[in-house]
C-alpha cells in the first residue's frame, strides 16, 4: 500500500475500507432457501454497497469474496461461489465502467478455471482507465497466502542477486502484497455478527479500525454503511502515539 492516504480534490480525507461479506448462508437458512440463493442475494448487496460507498468518502473498497479456506466447502457450494464473479460482472460491469469504478480482483489465479480468469481479466481491462472509485475484490485470497507469496517474490529477487536481505523494509514488503496499489487500510467492516478477521488483509489491518455489525450481508445497504462510517468517525486513531491534548494534560 502507498505510504499515506491521498485527499480528495476538495481536501477531504478519503478512506480505504474493507468488508468481509459474511452471512449469506444464514440469510438463506432463515428463509428456508438453499445457500446458493444467499450467495446470489449477496451479489445484489455488493452492487448496492459499491454504489452507496461511492457516495461517501470511501474511495477504495476491498471486499472479501472467496478465501483460500473456502475451497474446503462442499463442491457444489464452491461451484456456486466460483460462478459469482461472472454473475456480478455480467449484470454490473457496464455500470461500473460508466460510473468510473476501477475493478481489480486480487488473489491467487491458480485453481480458477480458464473461463473465470478470462472473465476477471476482461472486467479489469474494461475498467482499467477508471479512477473515480477503486474496487478490489479479494477472490481466492488469504492474508497468510498473500504474505507467503510476497516473501517468495522477495526471496527470488535475493536468489537472483537483484536484492539483498537488508533491502527488505516494511515499505518494500508492502509493495509486494496484493493491495500494493491501494492506500493504507482505514476501516474493516464485518457484518453477520462474527467478530474475527478470518485471514483477511492480515498485514494491512495493523492500524485499521474494526466495525462489526449485526446484519447479514444480503441485507446490507447504504444505511448500514453510513452507520459503519459514523462509528469510524467517532474513533480516536493514535497509531501507537498519544494525541496532543493528552500530552498537554500529562505535562
Ligand atoms: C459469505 O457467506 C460468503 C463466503 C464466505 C464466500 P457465508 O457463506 O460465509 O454465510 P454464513 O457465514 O454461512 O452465514
Ligand atoms: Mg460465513
Amino acid at each position: 500500500m502507498a505510504a499515506s492516504n491521498p485527499t480528495s480534490p476538495e481536501g477531504a480525507a478519503v478512506l480505504h475500507a474493507a468488508i468481509v461479506m459474511d452471512g449469506n448462508g444464514r440469510w438463506a437458512k432463515q428463509r428456508g432457501l438453499p445457500r446458493s440463493l444467499g450467495h446470489r442475494a449477496g451479489v445484489e448487496a455488493l452492487k448496492r454497497t459499491v454504489s452507496a460507498a461511492a457516495q461517501t468518502n470511501i474511495r477504495w473498497l476491498t471486499v472479501f469474496g472467496f478465501s483460500t479456506e473456502n475451497w474446503s466447502r462442499p463442491a457444489a457450494e464452491v461451484a456456486e461461489l466460483m460462478a459469482l464473479p461472472k454473475r456480478y460482472f455480467e449484470s454490473d460491469i457496464e455500470r461500473l465502467e460508466r460510473e468510473g469504478v476501477r475493478v481489480r480482483v486480487v488473489g491467487r489465479r491458480e485453481g480458477l478455471s480458464p473461463e473465470l480468469v478470462r472473465i476477471i481479466e476482461n472486467a479489469q481491462a474494461r475498467t482499467a482507465h477508471n479512477d473515480r472509485f477503486f474496487l478490489n475484490i479479494a477472490f481466492n485470497y488469504g492474508g497468510r497466502a498473500d504474505i507467503v507469496d510476497a516473501a517468495r517474490r522477495f526471496a527470488a529477487e535475493v536468489a537472483a542477486g537483484r536484492a539483498r536481505p537488508d533491502d527488505l523494509t516494511e515499505a518494500t514488503f508492502d509493495s509486494l502484497l496484493a493491495t500494493a496499489d491501494s492506500p493504507p487500510l482505514d476501516l474493516i467492516i464485518r457484518p453477520s455478527g462474527e467478530q474475527r478477521l478470518s485471514n483477511f488483509l492480515l498485514w494491512e489491518a495493523a492500524y485499521a479500525e474494526f466495525v462489526f455489525q449485526d446484519v447479514l450481508w444480503p441485507d446490507y445497504g447504504a444505511d448500514h454503511l453510513k452507520a459503519a462510517l459514523a462509528a469510524f468517525a467517532a474513533r480516536d486513531r493514535r497509531y501507537g502515539a498519544v494525541i496532543p491534548d493528552d500530552v498537554l494534560a500529562a505535562g
